[in-house]
């Protein structure tokens, strides 16, 4: 269900409370206004609860519990996923991205999650074209089989001990070094170690409390990003100097080559805007994929005979490629039926993004809700969780069902399958995501059997497992 509802949110309150867990619940019902032309004009139906705290402490209350999207379904005005598509679709003109305070200071102006226009569109084509080059896609699908190989030697070794393996940790480890080295060319060492430390500290201070005063979290983030962007300055200039003169373009290996060598006329891409992307490109490294990852083998873990026939179509294509000689590509990846639809499924009932912020910058009128406007100032958030768990939309929404998607067209444009945004937004980096977790679930399936330990979802303030995965591994023979 998509509703359209007015609510009223302290967004450093819930920051706070992310750290604090402080509860408070009020509501006031808005009155429709009068906007002056033939047609009445309406505010979304809902409240905007109490002064400055508003219901705030309701929606984290909701977010902490095992049943998030319970804040919204009360305040639901309409069951439809055409409020979501429309905002997603809109333009610039309509809204405009909008985060929390501590997020925007982290991301800083030129970040592509917050810059707009023709600078925003070019951003996303380049890097767009980049992720979904077949080149990369191969590159990355050798990169990540040699470092799972190398990590599953690891986890032999611990089967002979208390077999414990942490997906969520192993899992990060993997997916930053491998995008990473995607991204700016860095190679395993001490400079990748240097910059995932300090990438650790910066991410901690994405939701945040907005102070920045020696000692907050927020400026020791402020502070590892200043030395994340001195180290990828570093490797632009390095760039610069090895080659001057010469196409850039016909040598890239990795995101900063195309964006330096594509920054033309006015709308030139200065080293501050590509090393500051560099480090919002990683932020998926270290926490969606791998979370996808995460999700995706919980849920077949409680699901045998979805891990059955994922591992049956594993084993098979490694069987078949063996037979011939060969070594998997990353379209014989991609082409696994059912580990996509396992991934599709995941997507849709793992909610690792939630949802999105937008801010209206002038009034709105949403199609399909006649006469109601979205004032100019206000913030939306367009929780994809309503949609993705609305049993009008999919049956039984909470059970964990991949062959859904035999019958099921994702059809990313209707809102009604919404994990990767939509319209000028839309993640550019879909297809990759989708890659590496193909590329790990073979890996794992073909390589090993697991009992999975007790473990639950977290969905506040990010998705994530509470113990991390902790799964005990048994080789095959
Ligand atoms: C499971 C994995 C992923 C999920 C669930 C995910 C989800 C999303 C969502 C919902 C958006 C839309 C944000 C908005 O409209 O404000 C987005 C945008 C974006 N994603 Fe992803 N993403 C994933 C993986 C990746 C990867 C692997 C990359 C690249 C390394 C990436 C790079 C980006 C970028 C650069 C944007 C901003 C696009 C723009 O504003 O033009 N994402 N992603």
């Amino acid at each position: 269900m998509q509703p359209l509802a007015a609510v009223g949110l302290s967004w450093p309150l819930i920051l706070a409370a992310s750290v604090a867990a402080a509860l408070l619940v009020a509501a006031v019902i808005l009155r429709p206004f009068s906007g002056g032309g033939a047609k009445p004009r309406r505010h979304p139906a809902g409240t905007l609860g109490w002064p400055l705290v508003g219901e705030t402490l309701a929606f984290i209350s909701a977010a902490y519990s095992s049943h998030p999207e319970s804040f919204v379904e009360k305040r639901c005005l309409r069951a439809d996923a055409e409020a979501s598509r429309a905002v997603l679709q809109s333009d610039a003109a309509a809204f405009v991205p909008w985060y929390p305070r501590s997020l925007m200071e982290l991301m800083g102006d030129s970040s592509i999650l917050v810059l707009g226009g023709a600078l925003q569109r070019r951003v996303h084509g380049l890097a767009g074209a980049f992720l979904k080059s077949p080149e990369l896609k191969a590159r990355v699908t050798a990169d990540m089989s040699s470092r799972l190989a190398a990590a599953m030697d690891a986890w032999r070794g611990r089967a002979a001990g208390d077999g414990v393996v942490r997906v969520q940790d192993e899992a990060k480890s993997i997916v930053f070094e491998i995008l990473v080295r995607a991204l700016i060319g860095l190679e395993q060492g001490q400079e990748m170690n240097y910059l995932r430390q300090q990438f650790h500290v910066f991410i901690a201070g994405l939701i945040s409390l907005p102070i920045k005063l020696p000692g907050t979290q927020l400026y020791r983030s402020l502070k590892a990003k200043k030395r994340m962007t001195c180290l990828i300055q570093k490797i632009i200039q390095e760039k610069r100097r090895i080659f001057e003169g010469n196409d850039l373009c016909a040598a890239s290996r990795d995101l900063i080559d195309i964006l330096m060598s594509n920054g033309s006329d006015e709308l030139s891409l200065t080293d501050e805007l590509i090393s500051d992307n560099m480090i919002d490109f990683m932020i998926p490294a270290e926490d969606s994929v791998p979370v996808l990852i995460t999700l995706a083998i919980k849920y077949l873990s409680e699901c045998p005979l979805a891990l059955q026939q994922l591992e049956e179509e594993n084993m098979e294509l490694k069987r078949q490629k063996s037979d011939a000689g060969e070594t998997l590509e990353w379209t014989d990846y991609m082409s696994l039926t059912f580990t996509q639809h396992v991934i599709t499924e995941t997507l849709r009932i793992g909610n690792i993004i939630n949802g999105i912020m937008r801010k209206a910058v002038r009034d709105v009128e949403v199609k399909g809700y006649d006469g109601v406007i979205i004032p100019k100032g206000w913030c939306v958030l367009v929780y994809f969780r309503s949609v993705h768990l609305d049993a009008a939309v999919y049956d039984d929404p909470y059970a964990f069902n991949p062959w859904r998607w035999k019958e099921r067209d994702m059809n990313i444009s209707s809102g009604f399958f919404t994990p990767f945004g939509g319209g000028q937004r839309l993640c550019p980096g879909l297809d990759m995501a989708r890659l590496q977790a193909s590329i790990f679930l073979h890996h794992l399936v073909t390589n090993f059997r697991w009992v999975a330990e007790e473990d639950s979802v977290v969905n506040f303030p990010t998705v994530r497992l509470k113990r991390g995965m902790p799964i005990r591994v048994t080789p095959k023979t």
